[in-house]
């Protein structure tokens, strides 16, 4: 049995998820449910934190094995599309060498999304430029190394 107050929210929630459906497609809409990759990594080979002209941090931590990516994380101060950007952009770095992943730039991430709000679409490149700076650590850290 539930109360007017339990069909309310149920409403409410339901139409919230429609609308983000509607916004992000279906690809979309499931990652922002279940944000994969979401979380500090305690020792990453390579990381990098960006702050984007909207003020939200995205910060990316990666993790190689012979010049490919074999982890990747992300977290983000940021709004549900960011997180969702974050979350694909570190999925298409796994498994790829620096210099496959220099192709991942913020059209990258929208194609993969397929669908995304327009005044959202700086989150994807929020997201690509912070893995593109892991990456640049990577770069240095290994050039360092004896
Ligand atoms: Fe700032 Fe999405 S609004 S990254």
């Amino acid at each position: 049995m539930s109360d007017p107050l339990d069909a309310f929210i149920d409403n409410l929630q339901a139409q919230i998820f429609e609308e983000t459906r509607q916004a992000f497609g279906e690809a979309g809409f499931e990652r922002w449910r279940n944000p994969r990759y979401c979380g500090r990594m305690p020792d990453p080979d390579a990381s990098a934190r960006v702050t984007g002209t909207c003020g939200d941090t995205m910060e990316i931590f990666l993790k190689f094995d012979r010049e490919r990516v074999t982890d990747a994380a992300y977290v983000t101060d940021g709004c549900g599309s960011s997180s969702v950007c974050g979350s694909f952009a570190v999925e298409m770095a796994l498994g790829r060498s620096p210099d496959e992943i220099a192709d991942i730039d913020g059209e990258a991430v929208l194609a993969r999304l397929g669908r995304f709000p327009k005044e959202d679409e700086h989150c994807a490149f929020l997201a690509a430029g912070t893995l593109q700076a892991a990456v640049h650590d990577y770069m240095i850290k290994k050039r360092s190394r004896p």
